[in-house]
């Protein structure tokens, strides 16, 4: 079995050899650039992780597939960054601000057929299944992204809406992550199930994470404007928490509308929300509804037919995704 240090360098050395087309610039720089300011690359980790546990020989039927899910992952940001009207990304301008939105709008859906052909070249033997995997949950993102969308403009979003909302633009991605690697590895089925719902517990936790972090972690680190979900009245799961828990929830949803559009504005927005996140503990909410949903991955994981080391080694996967600052 292969180490976890190695997988991080050949996740790191993955995307040396590619060479992406470079004429016409304006459509494949951006492309390049999203690819280079790299990311913490979670998605092709935990495929390998998962292949390699049935599987040493690391060619290009497993490399290009996870690529794939990388490039797929990036593709989604570079288009949610202009739903989103955020600006900074991995700790540099997003693409839509760098250079326009058409520009993003036009690299993301050639890295999104780039992403599909990295993904074809999965082996003959699970060809179709990798590919059907793939079909499904690309959809399936698009359709979470939509839900977020419409979440903006409700009043009240329930806490199962907003976990099937996360459960589609993000868990699905990665419990597919996990059960690639599996399923190239040539695992049964069983544990390929077992795999798949590891990561979409995962992908809850690292959903909610995400949320957290946006309004409490630090930008340097983050690599992102804090309280950008706040001052565009993005739903989060603090959001949702705190509608549960607020005894004024209409007064929470006046703090919460409050127009952001100068620096001032922005700062004093994202401050009485932050405010009224803690007044409500929804912070804390928020770090116990990590913690149980990472159990759940490791529950899932218990009985599936992986060795104890395998399942340490998801163990400190999950721990690390979790414990993020970033
Ligand atoms: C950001 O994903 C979008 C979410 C699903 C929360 P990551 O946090 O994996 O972003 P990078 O790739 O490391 O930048
Ligand atoms: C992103 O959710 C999910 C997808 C890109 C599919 P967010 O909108 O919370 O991600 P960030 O915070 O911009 O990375
Ligand atoms: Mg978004
Ligand atoms: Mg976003
Ligand atoms: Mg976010």
């Amino acid at each position: 079995m292969i180490t976890e240090s190695q997988i991080d360098l050949i996740v790191k050395d993955m995307f040396r050899g590619i060479s992406f087309t470079s004429e016409p610039q304006g459509l494949y720089d951006p492309l390049r650039y999203m690819i280079e300011i790299g990311g913490k690359r979670i998605r092709p980790k935990l495929c390998l992780t998962a292949y390699s546990f049935f599987n040493d020989n690391f060619g290009e039927e497993i490399l290009s597939p996870a690529a794939a899910l990388e490039v797929f992952h990036s593709f989604t940001l570079m288009h949610d960054d202009i739903m989103d009207r955020s600006p900074l990304r991995r700790g540099v301008p997003t693409v839509w601000t760098r250079w326009n939105e058409s520009t993003a709008i036009l690299s993301g859906d050639v890295m999104l057929i780039d992403a599909y052909k990295r993904m074809a070249r999965a082996p003959q033997h699970v060809h179709d299944k990798v590919m059907n995997l793939f079909f499904k949950t690309t959809v399936e993102v698009c359709e979470g992204q939509q839900y977020d969308m419409d979440f903006e403009s409700k009043d009240m979003v329930t806490m199962e809406e907003y976990d099937k909302m996360i459960g589609l633009k993000t868990a699905v991605l990665i419990a597919c992550s996990a059960k690639t690697g599996a399923l190239i590895g040539g695992a049964p089925d069983k544990i390929c199930d077992a795999l798949y719902n590891y990561g979409y517990q995962l992908g809850m936790a690292f959903q909610i994470a995400d949320d957290y972090l946006d309004a409490f972690g630090d930008e340097k680190v983050f690599g992102k404007p804090i309280g950008g979900d706040i001052v565009n009245s993005k739903k989060s799961w603090l959001t949702v928490r705190a509608l549960e828990k607020s005894s004024d929830k209409k007064g929470f949803m006046e703090a919460f509308a409050l127009p952001a559009r100068s620096d001032a504005q922005k700062a004093a927005k994202i401050s009485t929300v932050r405010q009224l996140y803690i007044t409500l503990g929804v912070d804390r909410d928020a770090k116990d509804e990590i913690l149980h949903f990472t159990a759940r991955a490791m529950k899932a994981v218990e009985d599936s037919g992986l060795t104890r080391r395998q399942i340490d080694e998801l163990d400190d996967f999950a721990e690390k995704l979790i414990g993020r600052a970033k």
